[in-house]
Order: structure tokens, then C-alpha cells, then sequence
């Protein structure tokens, strides 16, 4: 924390709130141990994301995306909530928590407690078949993976199984990315925390909320030159920030 009067003001803010969302991006679990993309030493300076990470690399070359996904699948597997996490679900117990809009698909808020949890860009643990679109858990499909069935298959068609992740490129969600939108017109907080919003749809969501009337606190690593949208920009680890708060944590 580099500024307690950003901090105070922060504070104050969400006093002050009824209706407060978030919007999280890898940043928020870095500190459970899984990288996020675009800081040093992160997943796209690792595996390029066009041979990677889009859709029409994944219907060219499926084993590409599933031997990234095996190396995730093993940190996110093991991974746990951390306190940035778990301060979003205690504010769901107080009532103040419209929802959780995440980037990510490690379903750590839903570990966390979170039971209102848009995940726009889906799940590491849901899995379909691009045949026959039977329906996989991803636990089980990772473990197959990890046992080097790459690219894992349908049992029932032989068809190539895919992550329920969205790649670059391959349609959104429709239903996630229109609750978000409510949640954006109805929030009068939003905390947007470890996301560089370089990505789209999902960067445009704090103008939505700003545009709604809401107040935007920013909670990033580092500085973002957000201020455009930012009321607050606190700089420092989501899960050292976002505690502070709401507790009487100092
Ligand atoms: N605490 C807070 N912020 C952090 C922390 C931390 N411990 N560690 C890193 N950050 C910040 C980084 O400084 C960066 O600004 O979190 C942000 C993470 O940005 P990205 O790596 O770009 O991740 P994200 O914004 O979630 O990416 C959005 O891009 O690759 C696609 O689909 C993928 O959902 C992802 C989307």
C-alpha cells in the first residue's frame, strides 16, 4: 500500500455503498500461485497466445491448447483461495454484494463461497465434446490429460473435448456477459481488481458502471493509467488491498 489516503477514501466509498460488484482478472489469484498473462514471467510470455490461445489455433491444432491446459489445470488443481477471495464472499454474507464478474476460470471465488459468480470467459472445469457436445467435468478430463491423453477424446463419439475456457477469438457467452451488463447498470461500487482491462468485452464494464453512476476503485499491482475511469486507484497486492477494505484491518 503506497498511499492510505487513496486507502481512506476507499474505505469510505464502500461505507457508503449499498450495491457493490467486482470485476477480477488473473491478478486476483497470482497470490494462489497461478500466473496471470501479461506480467513478467506470465502465461503468454510462456505460450504464445495465437499459437496457443485462439479458437482457430485449438480446430487446427487441439494439442497445442490442451498441453498449456495441462500445465494450468496442475496449478490451478492445487490451488486455494486466497484473502482477496475470501473478503469478496464475506461481503456476499453482508448483503452489499450485488456479484462477482470474473476474467478468470479458476473457480476459486466459488471456493471461496461466492455463490453469485459471472464468469465471462467460463471455467477450466467444464468440458464438452465438439461432436457430440456431451457435457465433461473438468477435473476428470485434466486428470487424463495429465495422464497424456492429449488432446482428450469423447468416450461416447471419439470426438476432441474441449475447455469450456474461452479462446481469443471464439464466441463469448451470452448469458454471463448479459448479467454482467445488469450488474453494471445497477452497482453503485465497483471494485476492479488485478485486471490490466486489455481485453473486450470485458475491459468496457467499469465505463458501463461509471456510466452508470457507480463509483470505480481500481486495485491493481501496478499503477494502471486508468484514471479515466478510476475514482480510486490503490496499488498493491489484491490480496494485501482488498481486506483492508472492508475489515478494520489497518
Ligand atoms: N495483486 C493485484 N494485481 C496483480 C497482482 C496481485 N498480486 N499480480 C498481478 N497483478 C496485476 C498485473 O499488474 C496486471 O495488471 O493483474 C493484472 C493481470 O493482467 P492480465 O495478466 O492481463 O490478466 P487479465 O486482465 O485477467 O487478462 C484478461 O486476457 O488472456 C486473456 O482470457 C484471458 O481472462 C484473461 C484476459
Amino acid at each position: 500500500m503506497r498511499d492510505e489516503n487513496a486507502l481512506e477514501q476507499a474505505k469510505k466509498l464502500v461505507a457508503a455503498a449499498k450495491k457493490i460488484s467486482a470485476l477480477t482478472g488473473a491478478g486476483i489469484s497470482v497470490d494462489s500461485g497461478i500466473p496471470d498473462f501479461r506480467s513478467e514471467g506470465g502465461i503468454w510470455e510462456r505460450f504464445d497466445p495465437y499459437e496457443y490461445g485462439t479458437y482457430d489455433s485449438f480446430l487446427n491444432d487441439p494439442s497445442k491448447f490442451w498441453t498449456m491446459g495441462r500445465e494450468l489445470a496442475k496449478v490451478m488443481l492445487k490451488a486455494k483461495p486466497n484473502p482477496a477471495h475470501i473478503a469478496l464472499a464475506e461481503l456476499e454474507q453482508t448483503g452489499k454484494l450485488l456479484g462477482v464478474i470474473t476474467q478468470n476460470i479458476d473457480n476459486l471465488h466459488q471456493a471461496a463461497g461466492n455463490t453469485n459468480v459471472v464468469e465471462l470467459h467460463g471455467s477450466y472445469l467444464r468440458a464438452h465434446c465438439m461432436e457430440c457436445k456431451t457435457d465433461y467435468v473438468g477435473e476428470e478430463v485434466h486428470q487424463r490429460v495429465a495422464d497424456g491423453e492429449i488432446p482428450p477424446r469423447c468416450e461416447k463419439c471419439g470426438g476432441v473435448l474441449k475447455s469450456e475456457a474461452v479462446l481469443f477469438g471464439e464466441p463469448m457467452p451470452e448469458g454471463p456477459m448479459a448479467r454482467a451488463v445488469d450488474i453494471c447498470n445497477d452497482t453503485d461500487l465497483m471494485l476492479v481488481i488485478g485486471t490490466s482491462l486489455s481485453v473486450y468485452p470485458a475491459a468496457f464494464l467499469p465505463q458501463l458502471a461509471k456510466n452508470s453512476g457507480a463509483k470505480v476503485i481500481l486495485i491493481n499491482l501496478e499503477g494502471a493509467n486508468r484514471d479515466d475511469v478510476a475514482d480510486v486507484i490503490l496499488m498493491g497486492k489484491a490480496s494485501d488491498v482488498v481486506p483492508r477494505l472492508f475489515g478494520s484491518s489497518e
